[in-house]
């Protein structure tokens, strides 16, 4: 689905200058941002729902900044309190919000897959905000904003993501819009952790973060997520932070001025060091959820522009 159409469910499939428009605008919002100044006529009249079936601190809160910033009404749905827990579907919780006239509908949801399902549904532009494995583009666009902010590019970049690769939508973003647009992507973690596909995904695979992170410009970590392990492919934390877990002496290996960077949430003293995650000479952890609100700006200023209102 190109960046054309009206909804933004994947990176896969996006041209560069599709993504670099996301980007471009991206990085107008955060000049506007950080000037204190506000565009809220943008999405005046506009209603904005952030539907979440998972949790999520950083994508739903900056979704609701963004709109907000835009002059949207913005409607967060608390999936724990709604008729959901009374058996409706997905697609009858959808169809229920269409009605309502929604024009921009944020999903978080555990299944691959189903913002795509909703969005050939209803009438609002729908936005993956995460679902399941598969994927979780503004994360991939703030991700890549970022980089090119520290860095002024990504093309010849080496990228090291590392971690639980096998269970995140973090990384299968990032692996298409870092691949389409030039940098060299290595993927570091314990076989266990790598996806059977990561062969035709144009990426390189590694087990030791010393082969891995030699000569990297970024280093990705992951956080595992054992809420989508059936079982326990890593023994334990302590023996995973061991082998994986980056600190200064992993760092090393990359190149002196590498970035490290988190999607969050962390989990300290697992698959990253606090020393190495606090430290401002290194870490964009923070700066990543700053451009998490810009990107997000960007999106719903682009698909607001294809929607069904300008559509009529
Ligand atoms: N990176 C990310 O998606 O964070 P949240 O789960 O807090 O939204």
């Amino acid at each position: 689905m190109p960046a054309s159409s009206r909804h933004l469910l994947k990176i896969e499939g996006l041209t560069p200058p599709e993504i670099g428009q996301y980007l471009d605008l991206a990085e107008s919002y955060v000049l506007l941002n950080r000037s204190g100044k506000t565009q809220r006529d943008l999405l005046r009249g506009r209603t904005l729902i952030n539907l979440f079936f998972e949790d999520s601190t950083r994508t739903r809160t900056s979704f609701e900044l963004a709109g907000k910033r835009l002059g949207a009404d913005v409607i967060n749905m608390s999936v724990s309190n709604s008729s959901v827990n009374k058996g409706e579907t997905l697609l009858d919780t959808a169809a229920t919000l269409n009605a309502m006239h929604c024009d921009l509908l944020v999903v978080r949801h555990a299944q691959s897959g189903a913002p795509n399902l909703l969005a050939q549904k209803v009438d609002a532009a729908v936005i993956n905000a995460g679902d399941g494995t598969h994927e979780h583009p503004t994360q991939a666009l703030l991700d890549a904003l970022t980089i090119r902010r520290r860095k002024g590019r990504l093309a010849g970049l080496v990228v090291a993501i590392c971690g639980d690769i096998l269970h995140s939508r973090v990384a299968r973003s990032n692996i298409h819009l870092l691949t389409t647009l030039g940098s060299e992507v290595r993927l570091v973690g314990p076989p266990t952790l790598i996806p059977a596909e990561a062969a035709s995904l144009g990426v390189s695979v590694h087990h030791s973060m010393e082969q891995g992170l030699a000569g990297a410009d970024i280093v990705m970590m992951l956080r595992l997520q054992r809420e989508r392990m059936a079982s326990g492919p890593v023994p334990s934390a302590r023996e995973y932070f061991r082998f994986y877990g980056l600190d200064r002496g992993k760092l090393a290996y990359a190149r002196p001025d590498a970035l490290v960077m988190h999607p969050g949430p962390m989990n300290r003293g697992v698959e990253i060091d606090s020393d190495i995650a606090d430290d401002p000479e290194r870490s964009v952890i923070r700066e990543q959820v700053e451009m998490g609100v810009a990107v997000r700006m960007a999106v719903l200023d682009l698909l607001s522009r294809r929607g069904p209102r300008n559509a009529r």
